[in-house]
């Protein structure tokens, strides 16, 4: 149950009334998105509801410059809501990680939050270990600093439904905001049901002959001093390389991205975010179900034509245009994740067939929780795909932009080189997605296909190209070069080890002592995806790597994978685990993690010949004295 309490007014809400408005902040950590779009959405709802409060919408990053300032101003709030996601393993979104460190890390203040109230809804996956995580973490810390829990904490579940999540928790908050935020002259309420409004830009359509060389130059963006997601920096791709063997099924990616002369560093173990491109046969699927010609030039605004703002609905960020919509279907809209309940309603709005509206309608409806569930996430119907089995819904661009399409998100690789040997290239390592759906549509990854496909800077000067930028990460070489270190990374997850390798031959080179490394790779067949072969042997030659053992999952009778290659090298594990050496994880999260996590807890519990309570906290402190990192999607 939730806690129901303060109907009565209390000195602080004065304090807050002091323009006879309560203010209550919405905060978002998002990476995708979603979080930020809820956080919206929530705050337009919640608009029309209370007259007598603001509703501000606020970018963790952007709240507060350093932890003082964090400190200072969350002491003044009166009522937050956050909307946290969870992302690898348990990790903040980046635009949460500064507000997450500081608060969670950060020296006991005792309760010093006793002026604020609060609910968190947090965004993640329960086919990862760490199921929202952040959300939970921050609701337990808020608490203990004082601060009063509306609800308790929303744990939005991306694998299913999220959108029925947030409105599942949404029906919660209310009666709590009413008690706290409802003015006598509310007429709106817990009695009328509030309808979502469809967002939607307005669209200024530009007559032009020759559109395409009017278009925003992404070569622009190569001004910015400092790039991150905001800011990507154009990239060239200098070399692509297949990595399997011709006779494979499937494809591995080797390529290098250009930033010789950009003001783009990387350091071995960060990621690097890449914009891709949707195929030209994605874009021209979608250029025949919208009816619009791609050649169609056009901006979008989120103000009218006078300059006032568009109110009353959240729109997401708009992205630059003018451009011709073939650009702004390959570069900016999501088109083969399954759409949203909300596209689902936008959509059915421009249905004129007044079956397929209500078709729409209903599963996008509670009604049709398990229709949507199964037949369209279950089935991992496509956007497009939907709005093929819907051909009457034509809806404008203006709509299909803001409330049907998605902003297609970067894609995060671990970087497989070190600045140490490659300071003016970031490599990457990519598998291709490449699979067959449900319904028998082949899925193809946008930015795996992308980078097959893409067309290096040896072969031509017209090469492929991509915005980029990089994420820093925590998955970083013992500082001490003489630790002895133990690398799990099967399929592409060799790839950070690749950097560590090359930084460990550069250390090497210029006369450091190394300590000793084993590294535990995977893959199915010696012949096929065996990536890096001749690579993995040089860093053996030249002492790098002083042990490299591969584990051939499809060869033999039986699978062999990493955790069971760990298992016959337990007493050499847990030598260096006494000696004080790191072990890094790379690769899947919900399969070879959390078997290779298992299997190192059985090693530390044999070897140390400890009780299970006693191992679990062996593990915990590895893990909290930053010797057992992992790298895990
Ligand atoms: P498989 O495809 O034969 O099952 C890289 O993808 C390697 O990781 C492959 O050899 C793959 O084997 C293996 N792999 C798959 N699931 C795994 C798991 N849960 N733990 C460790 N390795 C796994």
């Amino acid at each position: 149950e939730p806690p129901k309490h303060l109907s009565v007014k209390t000195d602080r809400d004065a304090d807050a009334e002091d323009d006879g408005k309560k203010k209550v902040v919405v905060f978002f950590g998002t990476q995708t998105g979603t979080a930020e779009g809820f956080a919206k959405a929530l705050a337009e709802e919640a608009k029309a509801r209370y007259v007598k409060a603001t509703f501000k919408v606020v970018d963790l990053d952007d709240y507060a410059a350093d932890d003082y300032e964090y400190e200072e101003k969350i002491k003044k709030e009166n009522f937050a809501l956050f909307f946290l996601a969870t992302y690898g393993d348990g990790e903040p979104t980046d635009n949460a990680a500064r507000f997450y460190k500081w608060f969670t890390e950060g020296e006991e203040k005792g309760k010093w939050l006793n002026n604020l109230q609060y609910a968190v809804f947090g965004l993640g996956n329960r086919q990862y270990e760490h199921f929202n995580k952040v959300a939970k973490v921050v609701d337990e810390i808020l608490a203990d600093q004082g601060a009063k829990c509306l609800i308790p904490v929303g744990l939005g579940d991306d694998d299913q439904s999220i959108e029925d999540d947030f409105n599942s928790w949404k029906e919660l908050l209310w009666p709590e905001l009413d008690q706290l935020l409802r003015g006598d002259d509310d007429a709106s309420g817990a009695t009328t049901p509030y309808v979502a409004v469809i967002p939607e830009y307005r669209v200024v359509f530009i007559n032009h002959e020759d559109a395409t060389h009017l278009e925003k130059s992404w070569s622009l963006a190569n001004g910015h001093a400092i790039h991150d997601i905001h800011h990507p920096c154009r990239a060239n791709v200098a070399v692509r390389r297949e990595l399997h063997a011709p006779a494979s099924d499937r494809s591995c990616i080797h390529i290098e991205l250009e930033i010789a002369g950009a003001s783009l560093t990387y350091e071995t173990g960060d990621h690097v975010g890449v914009f891709s491109e949707n195929s030209i046969e994605t874009v021209e699927a979608a250029e025949r179900l919208l009816g619009y010609p791609l050649d169609t030039y056009f901006s979008i605004h989120v103000d009218k034509e006078d300059g006032t703002p568009i109110t009353g609905v959240s729109l997401p960020s708009p992205f630059p245009s003018p451009c011709t919509l073939r650009t702004a279907l390959i570069r900016y809209a999501d088109l083969l994740n399954s759409p949203k309940k909300s596209a689902l309603l936008a959509l059915a709005k421009y249905a004129s067939d007044p079956n397929e509206a209500d078709r729409l309608r209903f599963l996008a409806s509670p009604a049709g929780k398990d229709e949507y569930s199964q037949w369209i996430v279950g089935s991992q119907r496509s956007l497009l795909e939907i709005m093929a089995e819907f051909p009457s819904a034509k809806p404008p661009l203006g709509v299909f932009f803001a409330a049907i399409a998605p902003r297609l998100q970067p894609r995060y690789y671990s970087i497989s080189s070190s600045p140490r040997i490659a300071p003016t290239r970031i490599h990457v390592t990519c598998a291709l997605v490449y699979e067959k759906t449900p319904t028998g549509r082949i899925h193809k990854g946008v930015c795996s296909t992308w980078m097959k496909h893409s067309v290096p800077i040896e072969e031509t000067q017209e090469c492929s190209w991509a915005p980029i930028f990089v994420r820093q990460s925590n998955f970083k070489l013992p500082t001490d070069a003489s630790v002895p270190i133990i690398m799990i990374g099967p399929g592409t997850g060799l790839a950070p080890f690749r950097g560590f390798l090359q930084e460990r031959l550069a250390l090497k080179e210029t006369g450091i002592q190394l300590g000793r490394s084993i590294l535990f790779f995977g893959c199915r067949n010696r012949k096929m995806d065996y990536i890096y072969e001749d690579e993995l042997k040089h860093f053996v030659e030249t002492g790098a790597l002083s042990e490299l053992i591969v584990a051939f999952s499809r060869e033999g009778p039986t699978k062999e994978y990493v955790q069971h290659k760990m298992a016959e090298k337990a007493s050499d594990i847990w030598n260096i685990i006494t000696q004080g050496g790191y072990i890094y994880v790379c690769g899947d999260a919900k399969g070879m993690a959390r078997d290779v996590h298992r299997s190192l807890h059985n090693i530390v519990q044999q070897q140390g010949s400890l009780v299970s309570s006693k191992t679990e906290s062996m593990v915990k402190s590895l893990q909290m004295d930053g010797r057992y990192l992992r790298d895990v999607w």
